[in-house]
């Protein structure tokens, strides 16, 4: 019996965050809102997110001997997920410099700090969670060389999702582990180069072909589309006021992560997902804008 439905390995950071009306350019200055410090990183916004909804969590990140690294750590605790090979020390908690416009549309720098010192050694010493775990997710905030240490140690029992987010070139081997690999348009786009086209259906097939098992591309208020082998699905998005899209397809990837290891087909657990995102992006932050199982049962 697995213990875990997810076991996510990835960053956690502390969010800094200002409203800004535009961005700056190069060598200018704006002035923004009064600065916010939130829990975030892909990786522990994704446990909060899945265990928010119900899903036994457990996050293997590193942060540091610090206030952040506190305050993230409190924010899994609450949510219900299990902390216990969270690493501490080493470097600074990870940091976000978060700006977000108008629109709710943000850009973020990271600091990674700690995150930067997950190493594959730490990723040996989680085997334990590895085994008691149905899915396996990561995201790229964190080594990829500690990234590529999970793939090697999974199980045949182990599925594995990674967001390929922030995007880099990935090697054949870690594609071939992913079902799905999740990107959105803009990694998608990294991931293919300048040939890519306009076409999402496009991309799916040329994702596909560099040998991921599944493929889901998530395209925002035109919500997703979900692809393998035998074809390719389209998910439509629900329509919501954006306030910030900030750790929205963090959201999305562990709603989908939760329902895989539910035993749901892919389209299925995808269109859940696309539930959760658009109720993430009505509410400022990343966690602090997660819903729990009832909450977006009542949206
Ligand atoms: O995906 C959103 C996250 O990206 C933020 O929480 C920030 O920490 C960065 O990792």
């Amino acid at each position: 019996m697995d213990s875990y439905d997810l076991l996510v390995v990835g960053s956690a950071n502390a969010d800094l965050i200002v409203e800004v009306e535009r961005r700056p350019l190069a060598g200018e200055t704006v002035l923004g809102s009064d600065l916010v410090v939130l829990p975030g990183g892909k990786g522990a916004n994704q446990a909060v997110a899945a265990a928010r909804l119900g899903a036994r969590t457990a996050l293997l990140a590193r942060v540091g001997d610090d206030a952040n690294g506190r305050m993230l750590l409190d924010a899994q605790r609450d949510a219900g997920a299990d902390t216990t090979a969270v690493l501490i020390g080493g470097a600074p908690t990870g940091v976000a410099l978060i700006t977000v416009d108008p629109s709710g549309d943000n850009s973020i720098v990271v600091s990674p700090g700690a995150n930067g010192r997950l190493t594959p050694e730490d990723v040996r010493g989680a085997a334990h969670l590895l085994r008691a775990a149905r899915v396996v997710s990561a995201q790229l905030e964190i080594p990829l060389e500690s990234v590529l240490e999970v793939v090697r140690n999974l199980l045949p029992h182990n599925r594995f999702v990674l967001n390929a987010s922030p995007p880099r070139a990935l090697p054949p081997e870690l594609l071939a582990a992913c079902d799905p690999l999740i990107v959105n348009e803009h990694e998608a786009r990294v991931l293919l180069g300048p040939t890519a086209g306009p076409d999402p259906g496009a991309w799916a097939a040329a994702l596909l072909a560099l040998g991921p098992r599944s493929v889901v591309i998530t395209l925002g208020a035109d919500g997703a589309l979900v692809a393998d082998p035998a074809g390719a699905t389209p998910i439509p998005a629900r329509s919501v006021e954006v306030v910030d899209t900030t750790g929205a397809g963090d959201a999305f990837t562990a709603a989908l992560a939760w329902r895989l290891a539910q035993g749901e087909p892919l389209p299925t657990a995808a269109a859940y997902a696309s539930r959760v995102g658009a109720a993430a992006v009505t509410k400022p932050g990343a966690q602090a804008s997660y819903p729990t199982a009832d909450q977006l049962d009542a949206l």
